[in-house]
């Protein structure tokens, strides 16, 4: 059984989606032109999830709802401000920073998995969006491949921040966020 200092955060669900979305980022980043087909697979698996996230953020349980983590740029300014000085509030839930990171994580996402589905209509008229790509102009090609190259590398980009807040959030309250995102459990008491 659980100490009772325990409190269970993430549902089965978050840390589902969570770590689904690790692999499938991690296969689609490092496969391109030659496994093109497990790359769009994975693609397909990223967008399905995030997806899935945005109407769980919706329905979901308490901590995975947008409405208990989406917060004000003020509060969002004041929270890294407070970092900044090692004296930023704990939150049990995702706190201001965090919650910022998720929403630009899941947009940026979105537009490259939406583009990564587009060039491969264009380029290889295969995928739901072919029947009507197939024969966009060279413009076009040149343009979606830039945009979806450009938000990959953004999203990596985005990944070593969100990794840099988790340990420093985990140093700073001394409690080891991954662990909780393994087994949903964040100590209760501040
Ligand atoms: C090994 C690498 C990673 C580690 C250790 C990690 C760790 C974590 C942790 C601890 C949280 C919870 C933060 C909190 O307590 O507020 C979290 C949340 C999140 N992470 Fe990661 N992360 C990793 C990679 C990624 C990647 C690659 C992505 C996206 C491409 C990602 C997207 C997210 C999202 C969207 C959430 C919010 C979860 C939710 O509420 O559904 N993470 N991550």
């Amino acid at each position: 059984m659980k100490p009772r200092s325990n409190i269970k955060v993430w549902d089965p669900i978050v840390r589902l989606f969570h770590w689904g979305l690790v692999g499938a980022f991690i296969i689609a980043y490092v496969t391109e032109e030659d496994f093109l087909s497990l790359h769009a697979w994975a693609g397909y698996t990223v967008l399905g999830l995030v997806i899935f996230r945005i109407l769980w953020g919706f329905i979901g349980t308490p901590y995975a709802r947008f409405s208990s983590f989406v917060f004000s740029p003020p509060a969002i300014k004041k929270y890294l401000t407070e970092t900044l000085f090692l004296r930023a509030k704990r939150y049990l839930g995702h706190n201001p920073a965090g919650g910022a990171m998720i929403l630009l994580l899941l947009i940026s996402l979105i537009i490259t998995t939406l583009t990564g589905i587009a060039i491969y209509g264009i380029e290889e008229n295969a995928g739901p969006l072919a029947p009507w790509l197939a024969h966009a102009g060279e413009f076009w090609e040149e343009a979606t491949e830039e945009t979806h190259e450009f938000f990959a590398n953004f999203t990596l980009f985005l990944v070593f921040i969100h990794i840099g807040g988790v340990v420093v959030e985990s140093l700073i309250h001394k409690e080891n966020l991954v662990r909780s995102m393994i087994n949903g459990y964040k100590r209760a008491e501040s």
